[in-house]
């Protein structure tokens, strides 16, 4: 059953398609690798691999180029995505070695899968976001085979990220003056941003306790880039372009007071790193 919370994921991405791999692919974590990168070396070695809720298909793109003469007679690795976007999914099939991939449109409450079809799965920014996350667990221990491996990059909550609470603080006030009936619902299930509560909802579908890691990806960039960062992760097509004109001229002179010497703006975002075996 759709819910609300993915009625407004498929019309934000329907008119914002690749805004997560926009924001997030020239992010780096400490060791210089994006987060996208950190889930594609997860499934070295693995054949048949899955990635859940794709978007644009960023993440598809690695993994074919890291897998190739991977695979059943060196055809390269077997690759599927899953989106709720038909608009994110256009986009992942223009990609260099993505066409190959069997991509869907779907959910991940419902996969159209077979039981026990891939050796891994990957899932960038999006876990959290879904509802009923139970049965995307089931769905997950269904479509892995055993000693299948499931990385997924969690959103972090606010880290203390100087930029995003002065987006938040600044934003705050238009958000909270939206009508009710077109305010952003909540979206997903808290316990997936905790090592606790990931363990409390993969453990009974069948996963070993996660390995856990929070990572800080460095966002630092120009005025533009760092402005599309932190309001790329909200529909602000809700405040009008108008208001939304006055926000970023105001965002953006708070933020050149903290510019480093050579214009650009610090920025960061803390993820979680999360992977577990199924059983
Ligand atoms: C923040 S975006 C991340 C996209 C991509 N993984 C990336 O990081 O670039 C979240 C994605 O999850 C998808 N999504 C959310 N809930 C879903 C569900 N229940 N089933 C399938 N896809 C879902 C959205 O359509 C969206 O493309």
């Amino acid at each position: 059953m759709t819910t609300e919370q993915e009625v407004f994921l498929r019309a934000f991405h329907a008119s914002h398609p690749a805004v997560t791999a926009r924001a997030m692919s020239r992010g780096r974590a400490a060791d210089g690798r994006s987060s996208y990168a950190i889930l594609r070396d997860r499934m070295a070695g693995r054949d048949r691999v899955l990635d859940l809720a794709c978007g644009d298909g960023l993440l598809l793109e690695l993994l074919a180029e890291a897998g190739e003469g991977q695979g059943s007679g060196g055809r390269g690795r077997e690759l599927a995505g899953l989106d709720l976007s038909a608009e994110e999914l256009a986009l992942a099939r223009r990609r260099p070695g993505v066409g190959r991939a069997d991509l869907r449109v779907g959910r991940a409450q419902q996969l159209p899968f077979q039981d026990g079809q891939f050796d891994g799965c990957v899932s960038h920014m999006a876990l959290m976001l879904m509802s009923d996350a139970e049965q995307v667990a089931a769905e997950l221990a269904r479509v892995l085979e055993p000693g299948g491996v499931l990385a997924a990059v969690l959103g972090g909550g606010p880290g203390g990220d100087e930029a995003y609470e002065r987006f938040l603080r600044l934003a705050r006030p238009l958000f909270d003056a939206a009508p009710a009936a077109k305010r952003i619902p909540l979206l997903g299930d808290r316990r997936l941003r905790s090592r606790e509560g990931f363990d409390e909802v993969f453990g009974p579908a069948g996963f070993g306790l996660a390995e856990w890691e929070t990572v800080a990806i460095d966002l630092t960039g120009s005025p533009e880039q760092v402005w599309e960062t932190v309001s790329g992760i909200y529909d602000l097509g809700l405040f009008g372009a108008g208001a939304t004109a006055e926000l970023r001229a105001r965002f953006e002179a708070e933020s050149a007071t903290t510019a480093l010497p050579d214009g650009r703006i610090p920025c960061a975002m803390r993820v979680h790193i999360a992977t577990v075996r199924r059983g």
